[in-house]
């Protein structure tokens, strides 16, 4: 059955104020990871800002060698190539986190370090990458956001939702492109005034700043109150032991 609301390259971007995120923007039906799409565009300067967008993903993944699936036409399934940029991963990372929660709408939430969460179940993720290009480092945010599925296979059924689920509506992907892209634009310019702004406005929309948690690393559980994030040092714990534990965000996971 056709979409309803197919990505159209013109449409998403008609009427975008952005100067450099969406300058150029590719929509194709069927790839194996919009990812590896992007990548292969990352070697030239020109295509810094690039969005690349598709349908449908073939072999799509998610972080910690995850699959991320979708189903045709169900997502916004977007890769966007920073070829001259100047932030390093992490705060990429939570400016990209920041950017998709918004995109989504005013009830998003962030849930440490980057799966964005509507009423308490995922939504959306980030998964961003480099590439070493012989014109320097290059990265590829990767943001899928879960938009129209109404249900997930049996494994993910109680952690994952879409918009539409959430929102009780068919949300419209063009318009959640074209908010992710002036979100991303937007928080990549005051990100790279301060990275504090950026923090500020990631810590506003955690879920897990002042809860009590536990964290897994190094295969060890830690438990205390979040009381913190760090670019650098990640998640900070008060820990139940008395002192603070800093958890490096690639190294960690956030347990039930
Ligand atoms: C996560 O595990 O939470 C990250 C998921 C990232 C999925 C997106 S979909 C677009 C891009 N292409 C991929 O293969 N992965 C990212």
């Amino acid at each position: 059955m056709p979409s309803k609301d197919p990505l159209d390259a013109d449409r998403i971007r008609d009427g975008l104020k952005t100067k450099r995120i969406g300058r150029q923007v590719i929509v194709l039906a069927t790839v194996s990871s919009t990812n590896d799409t992007a990548a292969e565009y990352a070697g030239d300067p020109k295509n810094d800002g690039l969005v690349i967008l598709a349908e449908e993903q073939a072999s799509g993944r998610g972080r910690a060698g995850n699959r991320w699936c979708g189903g045709k036409g169900q997502s916004v399934l977007c890769s966007i190539v920073l070829t001259n940029e100047s932030l390093d991963a992490e705060l990429l990372s939570l400016t990209a986190a920041v950017a998709a929660a918004e995109a989504i709408g005013e009830t998003a939430r962030i849930k440490w370090p980057n799966d964005i969460m509507l009423n308490g179940k995922k939504a959306a993720g980030i998964l961003l990458e480099s590439k070493q290009t012989e014109n320097g480092k290059a990265y590829i945010i990767g943001i899928g956001i879960n938009c129209h599925q109404k249900d997930f296979p049996a494994e993910l059924a109680s952690t994952a939702t879409s918009i539409d689920i959430e929102m009780q509506t068919f949300c419209d992907r063009i318009t959640v492109t074209k908010r992710l892209i002036a979100s991303i634009e937007h928080w990549l310019e005051e990100a790279t005034k301060s990275g504090e702004m950026i923090l500020n406005r990631w810590r506003e929309l955690s879920t897990l700043l002042g809860q009590r948690i536990t964290v897994i690393h190094d295969g060890r559980d830690f438990t205390g109150n979040c009381v913190g994030i760090d670019p650098d040092a990640g998640l900070i714990l008060q820990l139940d032991s008395g002192t603070l534990g800093f958890f490096p965000a690639n190294q960690t996971t956030v347990g039930k």
